[in-house]
């Protein structure tokens, strides 16, 4: 496995989606700039959804007008609808990402519709953002089971993510949303979903809650798939998904990979001290089990 792994850094929006603390606009404009300087050249900085509904995302136009000066930098931000569209826009998003869920339970709690009305309310955001120039991320929510309607099928994983990418997203992200999967359900959902959308077209978005992240990234690896999605220090989670705890830490992930011999460009010391900035004004440590060895000098 030696080719190239592509990380895309979640940790500005997913991790601080569910944080208690409000994080100001400086401090999240500062996280990403000591991401980015690590080395994390995509990263996933806001969301335009209802400040009701998250309003730990709110002045995401600000955060995105204070990072664009990085020409070499890929930023995402979420859209759910035609005025988050319209907001994104306007505050120059190059690459937006709408997101749907595997299941009926999820896409209710989360944005108060059906999985086929998501798709519909997709529809013409898509339309318009390829008209506009703007690349389109999609994201399937619960792809490992839900907090409302349990088991997941992979075939109705595929079915929503062959819509997204029929509809013209270049990547679909499979999220195991309350990271409750474990590899050999990784690998079979994968095996069921490339029938649709082409590894490496795929990304692997995936919750620790269980502590099966890595293995699952490691299946996952295994089959081909080379785009994964993590935040710093472990950071994240999402209101509507309760009990889940955050992504597979960004860390832990460069370490596994450079351990494998695949190169992530990514400055470790640098990506440490970017998860230290944003614990102390989290007021808690990071649960990333290499930043946690590294911070104690097991190095
Ligand atoms: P709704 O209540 O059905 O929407 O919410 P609505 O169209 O009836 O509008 C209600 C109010 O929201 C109105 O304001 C709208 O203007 C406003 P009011 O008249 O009450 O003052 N509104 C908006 N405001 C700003 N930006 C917008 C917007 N749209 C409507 N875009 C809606 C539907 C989708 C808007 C809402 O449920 C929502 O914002 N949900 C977002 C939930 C969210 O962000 N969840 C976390 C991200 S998903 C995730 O974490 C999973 C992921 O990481 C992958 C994984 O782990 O699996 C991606
Ligand atoms: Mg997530």
């Amino acid at each position: 496995m030696s080719d190239q792994v592509r990380i895309v850094e979640v940790g500005p929006r997913d991790g601080l989606q569910n944080e208690k603390i409000p994080v100001s606009v400086e401090a999240r404009v500062a996280f990403i700039e000591n991401l980015v300087g690590a080395g994390l050249h995509t990263v996933e900085v806001g969301s335009f959804v209802s400040p009701k509904a998250i309003p730990q995302m709110t002045n995401s136009d600000q955060v995105l007008r204070a990072v664009d000066h990085h020409p070499d930098c890929e930023f995402h931000v979420l859209v759910p609808n035609e005025k988050g569209y319209e907001a994104a826009k306007a505050a120059g998003a190059k690459v937006i990402a709408v997101f749907a869920s595997a299941s009926e339970g999820f896409s209710k709690a989360n944005i108060n519709c059906t999985v086929a009305e998501s798709i519909e309310r997709f529809t013409p955001v898509v339309q318009h953002a390829r008209a506009d120039g703007i690349k389109v991320r999609g994201y399937v929510s619960c792809v490992l089971g839900c907090p409302y309607d349990g088991e997941v099928k992979p075939a109705a994983v595929a079915a929503v993510a062959k819509k997204l990418w029929d509809l013209g997203c270049y990547e679909v992200s499979l999220g195991d949303t309350i990271g409750v999967g474990t590899p050999v359900k990784a690998r079979q959902l994968l095996r069921a979903v490339v029938a649709d959308v082409p590894i490496k077209n795929l990304g692997m978005h995936f919750h620790d809650t269980y502590g099966q992240a890595l293995a699952n990234l490691y299946a996952g690896l295994e089959e081909g798939a080379r785009v994964i999605d993590s935040a710093a220090g472990g950071l994240g989670g999402c209101p509507y998904a309760p009990g889940a705890t955050g992504n597979v830490a960004t860390e832990d992930v460069v370490y596994m990979l450079e351990g494998m011999g695949i190169s992530t460009g990514v400055d470790m010391n640098k990506l440490v001290v970017a998860t230290n900035d944003i614990a102390r004004v989290l007021g808690k440590p990071p649960v990333s089990r290499v930043a946690s060895a590294i911070n104690a000098g097991r190095r």
